[in-house]
């Protein structure tokens, strides 16, 4: 694997090969067992954005497999200045040996990939997040036990985090229902891909989404870079909640995830997510352990 830009990209069996190396990691981790699979290399950590869990475990899992981890605010680049991405791409190439970019555009993650020639893994876009994607399935499999057959629901905004769970829940043939409304929905063409490929629906109803559902998974009404929108999405989004109402038309032993940060109150009831806060912790804490066998893959 090369780069890490979009799951579209990856096959279902090289997602699978990263869901059991970051098993055998977090295992290892568990156990006192260190890989320096990346000794002597330095991944370069590009923010247009805040983070938290992203820039941490990327930091943290550099440094467990020996490497080292530069963190590097637009803020402070000449990117942030204007820079072309082009010339960024060919510079950091002669210097670092992976970059991790966290930003607005898909298109300039795209870019890196094209001009630079080192791996490039994305962070999250307004488009995707597959790192994260590859953390939820993870705690999926780990909390049901398998992928196949198993239903995700998806409620709220048709967004980066929609977008990659279709497809990542796709290619490892579980059944995908969003609810969200009309006008919020996610990418067209990625649902027309999930139509052709798999068990997908999309609906306004969100307790038609979550009936028999295996994960409920919810993300913020308003994500990074559209703080303007933010009260007429409150408006838009009112009725769009998980909540223990909801969930009793999942299945009784149904999972919750977040990707996080959590607004409570907003995309998820205080009371869901406490009760589930076991599951939606392993999730943040696999970040670390799937972002691990992600650098391995692209950069060992
Ligand atoms: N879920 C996630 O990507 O969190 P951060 O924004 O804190 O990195
Ligand atoms: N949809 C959110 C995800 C944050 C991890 C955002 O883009 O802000």
């Amino acid at each position: 694997m090369k780069h890490l830009l979009k799951l579209m990209d990856l096959s279902q069996a090289e997602i699978a090969d990263i869901l059991n190396l970051a098993d055998q990691l977090k295992y290892e981790k568990k156990n006192g067992i260190e890989h320096h699979l990346l000794k002597g290399k330095t991944l370069g950590m590009i923010f247009q954005k805040s983070s938290t869990r992203t820039r941490v475990s990327f930091e943290v899992g550099m440094a467990d497999l020996g490497g080292h981890a530069l963190f590097l605010s637009s803020r402070d680049l000449q990117i942030g200045r204007g820079e072309p991405v082009q010339d960024t791409a060919r510079v950091l190439s002669r210097y670092l040996d992976g970059i991790m970019i966290r930003t607005f555009e898909q298109k300039e993650v795209e870019m890196l990939a094209e001009y630079g020639t080192i791996p490039i893994i994305n962070g999250l876009t307004d488009y995707c997040h597959p790192c994260q994607v590859l953390a939820d399935l993870m705690t999926i499999r780990e909390h049901k036990g398998m992928l196949k057959g198993k239903k995700l629901c998806y409620i709220g905004d048709g967004n980066n985090m929609a977008n990659s769970l279709i497809v990542g829940c796709i290619k490892m043939g579980m059944s995908v229902a969003i609810g969200c409304p009309d006008t919020y929905q996610p990418d067209a063409e990625i649902m027309k891909w999930a139509k052709e490929n798999g068990d997908f629906l999309c609906t306004s109803d969100i307790f038609e989404a979550a009936k028999d559902a295996d994960a409920v998974y919810t993300d913020v009404w308003a994500s990074m870079g559209q703080e303007g929108e933010a009260a007429e999405r409150q408006k838009v989004f009112k009725s769009y909640q998980v909540s223990s109402e909801l969930m009793k038309v999942a299945k009784p032993d149904a999972m919750v995830l977040h990707c996080l940060p959590a607004h409570r109150g907003e995309e998820i009831t205080e009371e869901v997510l406490e009760a589930h806060a076991n599951e939606i912790f392993d999730e943040a804490e696999n970040r670390l352990h799937a972002q691990k066998a992600v650098l391995v893959k692209c950069m060992a």
